[in-house]
């Protein structure tokens, strides 16, 4: 058995490792047009920050994994070939800002088509909206005249979560695969069996697949933005989120996961799935679901709104020239990814407040959080005014670690959870920092009643 995987990013890098890892005697195959990400999977230095993947990785690579440019000659190898590549959401022409764009997705189908010979199993990992499988599948069967190769095509989306990847692939949940053909759907299931219980890996058909990957993400998403609507609330009231979230989280039907109020969400699937989801629904006449899970992603640009609005507020209305020390830029811990980070849209609305922000991430390079900044100040077709550009070089300073940061600080907000910042000396940073220290804990991860001791004035999600 052979696999190629085409696109080497967060999804197809780790599952192939894991894959290859577990399964020595299959030869797996990761191919990407990005030269320079290719170059880094085979280096010492991954293009990926994720806990446990560098070890995974080693112990495969050069044995039966391999990390290509070579699209081409790995699809003709190989007996299943997954499509891991991005399909992020349209920025222009119909559905621009909800539907995916499947560029990506139609390229390798085509490519696919074009090079392939004898019978291949298409397995789509990107997350995509319910129906592609047949677009696939129509670009297959109308391109493969001419060489006679025959395909199959499987649903199998990826549920593993960043920061946690590595425990997520050996241990999934489940492992879900939909499709038509059994034999096809028992090849997929026979390599993930070889560390997943059988009891775990759950067939169903294509349709359900695809859309069963969207509403997981939808139904994690929402838990989110129930808690944080309910922490604005809590500001307002004397209520803390942290008892609420216990509370309800002992209900055993509740369950107590994905009640961390925050900052708000980000990555690169849920907001993405969810505006596939209510572009989806629109384009099926169903309104009110649509306006429904819409409302999940209007209450995390609230959080995010409030979060900003809230730091300006405490500080006398108003923080232009005050430098403000910014603990944390990826979406989440213990990963390199900032795609929609709620950081990069508080930075944003200080910067436009005329903050000087001070930025601090123990992963994320200097580079990147330029770009998303700029990024972040562009309109739908992405043009960016030369005072936005102006504000991101000249009031940003990205430094090297969280003191470097905090000091002549008015403030600090705290945007990503990095564990890190629990192990700070307190006592050293308000002794650098500006009176009154205030400090605003997005991720509700520090102790208040120690920092309030030192003097710091501070601000949680969901604390009055
Ligand atoms: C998510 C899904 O969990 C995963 O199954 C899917 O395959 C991809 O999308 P990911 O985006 O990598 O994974 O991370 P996740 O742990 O789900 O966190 C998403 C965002 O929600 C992060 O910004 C996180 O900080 C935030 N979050 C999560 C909260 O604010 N509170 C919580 O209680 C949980
Ligand atoms: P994800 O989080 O879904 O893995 P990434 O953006 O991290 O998304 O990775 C997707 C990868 O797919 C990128 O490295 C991109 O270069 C690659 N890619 C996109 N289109 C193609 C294609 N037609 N052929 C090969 N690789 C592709």
């Amino acid at each position: 058995m052979k696999i190629c995987c085409i696109g080497a990013g967060y999804v197809g890098g780790p599952t192939m490792a894991m894959i290859a890892k577990q399964c020595p005697e299959i030869e797996v195959h990761v191919v990407d047009l990005n030269r320079e990400r290719i170059a880094a999977w085979n280096s010492d230095s991954l293009p990926i920050y994720e806990p446990g993947l560098a070890q995974v990785v080693e112990e495969a690579l050069g044995r039966n994994l391999k990390f290509t440019t070579d699209v081409d000659a790995a699809i003709m190898k190989a007996d299943m070939i997954f499509i891991a590549v991005n399909t992020p959401t349209k920025t222009f022409g119909v559905g621009a800002g909800r539907a995916a764009n499947l560029e990506f997705v139609e390229k390798c189908a085509r490519r696919i088509a074009e090079v392939a010979q004898g019978h291949k199993i298409v397995v789509e990992k990107s997350t995509l909206p319910v129906r592609t499988a047949e677009a696939v599948k129509r670009i297959l069967s109308a391109a493969n005249v001419d060489n006679g190769a025959t395909f199959d095509v499987l649903s199998n989306p990826e549920f593993l979560a960043e920061g946690t990847a590595i425990d997520d692939l050996l241990n999934p949940d489940r492992v879900l695969i939909g499709g038509e053909s059994e034999a096809a759907i028992k090849a997929l299931a026979d390599v993930y069996a070889k560390w997943v219980p059988r009891k775990q890996i759950l067939t169903t058909n294509l349709w359900s697949s695809e859309l069963s990957k969207l509403t997981a993400n939808a139904f994690l998403a929402q838990r989110v933005s129930s808690i944080n609507a309910i922490s604005a609330l809590c500001e307002a009231t004397e209520a803390d989120v942290d008892e609420v979230a216990r509370a309800i989280g002992m209900d055993s039907r509740i369950g107590p996961k994905f009640l961390n109020a925050s900052v708000g969400f980000g990555g690169s699937c849920f907001q993405k799935d969810i505006l596939n989801l209510v572009y989806l629904c629109e384009h099926f006449g169903l309104r009110e679901v649509a306006a429904y899970w819409e409302q999940v992603v209007l209450m995390n640009d609230f959080q995010k709104r409030r979060f900003a609005e809230r730091i300006c507020r405490t500080m006398f209305s108003t923080v232009s020239d005050k430098k403000i020390g910014i603990w944390g830029f990826a979406f989440k811990k213990d990963t390199n990814d900032t795609r929609e980070s709620a950081a990069i849209y508080v930075c944003r609305d200080l910067l436009r407040e005329r903050a000087r922000l001070s930025i601090y991430d123990p992963q994320v390079p200097e580079a990147k959080i330029r770009a998303d900044l700029i990024a972040s100040m562009g309109n739908l077709s992405g043009t960016v005014s030369d005072i936005d550009r102006k504000l991101v070089e000249t009031n940003v300073t990205v430094v090297r670690d969280g003191y470097e940061a905090a000091k002549d600080a008015h403030a600090i907000a705290v945007l990503t959870e990095w564990d890190e910042f629990k192990e700070y000396d307190f006592k050293k940073i308000i002794g650098t920092m500006k009176a009154p220290a205030f400090l605003f804990d997005g991720r509700n991860v520090l102790d208040r009643t120690m920092l309030n001791k030192l003097g710091f004035e501070t601000f949680g999600i969901g604390k009055s």
